[in-house]
């Protein structure tokens, strides 16, 4: 009876979703469908919103339709961890999932957020992260996907900054490296020995979009100022530190980066990271 199923349920249209609430703005869909459009992959995704604790009741349904993978975002990213069966060891590491590979009826749990901003690093080709003296802006679950990958990656001297101290204390503690935790007014006066300065905080974003995490006036000419914010495009922050002659970069290239390395985990195929970066230019460009 179970090979029938399975048998009957290879037959149909791959389905892939995202999961979240809210969800109606996700720009996944647009994404992936495009991609499956584009390679010929008989296969379809969808925005699913369920909310907060009702993963153990919607996950089945999605499961019975056929689902060979999806994407977590918020508010699940912890919550997915107790329904699955395997945890990728950087996930787990992370304390968070982004991606589900759904393989022989098991779920197999992945962080691809880390690795996509990691792989959006490659951008700037005189970079080299490894010999780079790096400060995290924020401790909250993004930061802590980047705290880990980069941890995990070896090399990088990490400085964690945040407005609560002890929890930027705490992600250094669980990150396992010698690095520093500092408050944003320490941040800021030693900003100058920093190569690389990453904002993972919502700081920019609407309502915030006047102000930035911290003041660049000591920031090194040609430092990296990375911003995981998308929306708007350009931050104040990026804006000041282009000003200020520094590299930038948005949150586009991780949010591309992050959305290609599960598509990779689902088909083995890896998409066309220009195609994905025009779709989200096109979206961000109609709001
Ligand atoms: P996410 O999961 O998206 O990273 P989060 O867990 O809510 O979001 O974390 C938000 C981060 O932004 C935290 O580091 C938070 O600082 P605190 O730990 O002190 O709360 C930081 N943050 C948010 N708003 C801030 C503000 N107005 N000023 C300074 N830091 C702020």
């Amino acid at each position: 009876m179970g090979s029938i199923f399975a048998h009957r349920l290879s037959n149909l249209p791959g389905l892939y979703a995202v999961i979240g609430d809210p969800i109606a703005h996700s720009m996944s869909p647009n994404i992936h469908n495009a991609l499956f459009e584009n390679l010929n992959i008989d296969a379809k995704y969808e925005a699913i919103q369920i909310a907060k604790g009702q993963l153990r009741e919607e996950i089945p349904s999605l499961l019975g339709r056929g689902c060979r993978g999806f994407n977590v975002t918020i508010p699940h990213k912890v919550d997915i961890i107790s329904l699955l069966d395997e945890l990728d060891p950087l996930a787990e590491r992370i304390g968070a999932v982004n991606t589900v590979l759904v393989n022989n009826h098991k779920l197999i749990g992945y962080n691809t957020d880390g690795p996509g901003f990691l792989e959006s690093l490659k951008q700037f080709d005189k970079l080299n992260i490894n010999d780079a003296k790096v400060l995290i802006i924020g401790s909250g679950g993004a930061a802590r996907a980047i705290v880990m990958t980069l941890a995990m990656n070896g090399g990088a001297k990490l400085t964690i900054a945040n407005r609560t101290l002890s929890k930027a204390q705490e992600l250094l503690m669980h990150s396992k490296t010698s690095g520093r935790a500092i408050t944003l007014d320490e941040a800021e006066s030693c900003l100058a020995q920093y190569d690389v300065i990453i904002n993972t905080t919502s700081i920019g974003m609407s309502p915030q979009r006047d102000k930035t995490p911290l003041k660049l006036q000591n920031v090194k000419k040609d430092a990296y100022v990375c911003d995981i914010i998308y929306n708007p495009l350009q931050t104040l922050l990026l804006e000041e530190a282009k000003a200020k002659g520094c590299y930038v970069q948005n949150g586009v290239p991780m949010f591309i980066r992050q959305a290609a390395l599960a598509f990779k985990l689902w088909t083995g195929r890896n998409p066309d990271l220009n195609q994905m970066n025009n779709i989200v230019y096109q979206n961000m460009l109609k709001k």
